[in-house]
């Protein structure tokens, strides 16, 4: 399989790459700090791994690589989207960076990759979203509301599939906590996974073709919680 990994330098976008260069795909990575793609490049030396420096902030640039990368790489059957940032308590600049990445660069490469499936004849998108996605948050609101963002824009190209048959698979991966560079300064977290064991449950989610899935897996127990526990209780935890 021919697999473009957008935000592929630490954490959770690097075991990614690390699982399918293991596996044996055809695999582009990208990221900002290149220097940590051409890492996982010489780490694998029997995979056929492509590095491309990507800012997704940089929407047009950015979807130029992906023409760049589907050329070549003579197609691609799997995007995955996993860029993010995420602050504790962040400043204005700080909330605008998280929309123009989590959101607006999201939404650049998500749509580059519905039209490039739709023009190819199916494929699939995978877009990396969160717990989040369900829940406010006192602390970072900004980063709540990217990954609901996220979360609705993958339910809506799942339904334009379905009803145009564009046989494109999306599927929303909604990590809880994972030990990454990201969540380093957080406290009370719980039930937190290794990169490599969500890198392992999102290929199995990836390979049954979810629309949904939570990563680890027992964080739909907490899915279900948020969805129907009112605002002020939830508000103490989040
Ligand atoms: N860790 C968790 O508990 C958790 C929970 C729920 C959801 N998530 C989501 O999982 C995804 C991966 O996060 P992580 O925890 O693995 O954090 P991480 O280690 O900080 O990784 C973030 C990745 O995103 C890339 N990135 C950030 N800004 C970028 C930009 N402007 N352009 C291109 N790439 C950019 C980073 O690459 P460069 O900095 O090199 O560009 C890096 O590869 C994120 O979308 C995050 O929101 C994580």
């Amino acid at each position: 399989m021919k697999i473009v990994i957008i935000g592929a330098t630490t954490g959770i976008g690097r075991s990614l790459a690390e699982f399918y260069a293991a596996k044996d795909h055809e695999i582009a990575i990208t990221g900002r700090r290149t220097g940590l793609l051409e890492e996982i490049k010489t780490a694998n030396t029997t995979s056929k791994i492509h590095i491309h420096e990507m800012d997704v902030s940089k929407t047009e640039a950015s979807r130029a690589i992906m023409d760049e990368l589907a050329t070549l790489m003579d197609g691609i059957d799997l995007v995955i989207i996993n860029a993010g940032v995420g602050f504790g308590k962040a400043s204005y600049q700080q909330e605008i960076e998280t929309v123009d990445v989590n959101a607006r660069g999201f939404l650049a490469l998500a749509n580059w990759s519905y039209s490039y499936f739709v023009k190819k004849g199916g494929g699939q998108i995978v877009g990396v979203s969160s717990l989040a996605s369900l829940t406010g948050s006192a602390y970072s609101p900004e980063y709540h509301a990217t990954k609901a963002f996220m979360a609705n824009y993958m339910a809506g190209l799942r339904m334009r599939s379905s009803k145009f048959k564009h046989q494109i698979v999306v599927t929303d991966i909604r990590p809880g906590f994972v030990d990454t560079p990201m969540t380093k300064q957080n406290k009370g977290m719980f039930w937190v996974a290794t990169p490599e064991k969500a890198a392992k449950q999102i290929y199995e989610a990836i390979e049954s073709k979810k629309k949904v899935a939570y990563i680890t897996k027992r964080y739909i127990l907490i899915a279900i919680l948020l969805k129907i526990l009112p605002e002020w209780i939830i508000e103490k935890f989040f």
